[in-house]
């Protein structure tokens, strides 16, 4: 075990869409890690063979919630047997969609969908364990984002903004509670091995093509929020992209990402 990964010896920690790609990938290492884990997804078999995958290495998940985090009864409902049952240290914001596909084009439903995913649902899950993650050092909040939080990406828009949601929610978090000692951490992948485009794309395309192994992601995740690290970006070539954009004027980033549109 390196030292990093002790920072979650028994600590209690939920990780939302632990079920497939980078949550799943980050729910084995805790557990090898000694952390309590708590999953949540909706896709039954996936959580069962995740839990026959853990059992085969002699681990097991502290609870399980199988559950459409976008209805928030359920999600309230979550919230409160957590907190009947256990003292929450680490929240892990993961579960998000993709939408491949011009704004205009979107039905009202899959508008909304998008946005309870993947904004409401991380305020409210951060607001709901907030005081909590302040009374004692040692606790911390992950959220997922992406490289798209960092620059514009049309034929995608709306996901990139709720990204966009998440870099600057985690970076004024991670800010505003330093006086408590609590760790806020945002991670950004580029292209990752997952489900994520297949979901992302109606089916549309498989994998893509070069792309970041979802355990190297989920471990460079990890390790950041036990170090603290406000942004995390995995990956060389995710790094350079990000810094080219930020070293870029607008206007010619802005050309540069109107020939990238991502549905062509
Ligand atoms: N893969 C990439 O290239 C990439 C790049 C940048 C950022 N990201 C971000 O990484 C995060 C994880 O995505 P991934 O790539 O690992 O994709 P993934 O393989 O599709 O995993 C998504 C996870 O979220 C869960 N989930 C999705 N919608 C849910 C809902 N409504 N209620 C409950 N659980 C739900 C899924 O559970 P079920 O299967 O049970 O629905 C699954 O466990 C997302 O926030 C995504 O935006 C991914």
């Amino acid at each position: 075990m390196s030292a990093f990964s002790e920072w979650y010896k028994d600590k209690v920690v939920l990780v939302t869409g632990g079920t497939s790609g980078i949550g799943r990938q980050m729910v084995i290492r805790l557990c090898q890690w000694g952390a309590e884990v708590i999953v949540c997804g909706r896709d039954a078999s996936r959580l069962d063979s995740l839990k026959a995958d853990l059992s085969s290495k002699g681990h097991k998940l502290a609870a399980s919630f199988l559950l459409d985090l976008t209805d928030v009864q359920q999600l309230q409902s979550m919230i409160k047997d957590i907190k009947q049952s256990y003292e929450l240290d680490v929240l892990i914001n993961n579960a998000g969609s993709g939408h491949v596909g011009d704004f205009d084009k979107m039905t009202n439903e899959s508008r909304e969908y998008l946005e309870k995913l993947n904004m409401q649902v991380v305020t409210i899950l951060i607001s709901s364990f907030f005081d909590r993650f302040k009374e004692k050092e040692g606790r911390g909040i992950l959220n997922v984002g992406s490289v798209a939080s960092f620059f514009p990406t049309p034929g995608s828009a709306l996901y990139c903004g709720t990204k966009h949601f998440i870099l600057g929610l985690t970076d004024s978090l991670h800010l505003e509670l330093a006086p408590d000692h609590v760790h806020v951490t945002g991670v950004y992948p580029g292209k990752t091995h997952s489900r994520f485009v297949e979901r992302a794309t109606g089916g549309a395309e498989g994998e893509w093509k070069k792309a970041m192994d979802a355990g190297v992601v989920a471990e460079r995740a990890l390790r950041s929020l036990s170090e603290n690290k406000a942004r995390e970006i995995p990956g060389i070539n995710n790094k350079v992209i990000v810094f080219i954009a930020k070293l870029l004027p607008t206007r010619l980033l802005f050309k540069l990402m109107a020939k990238r549109n991502v549905q062509k």
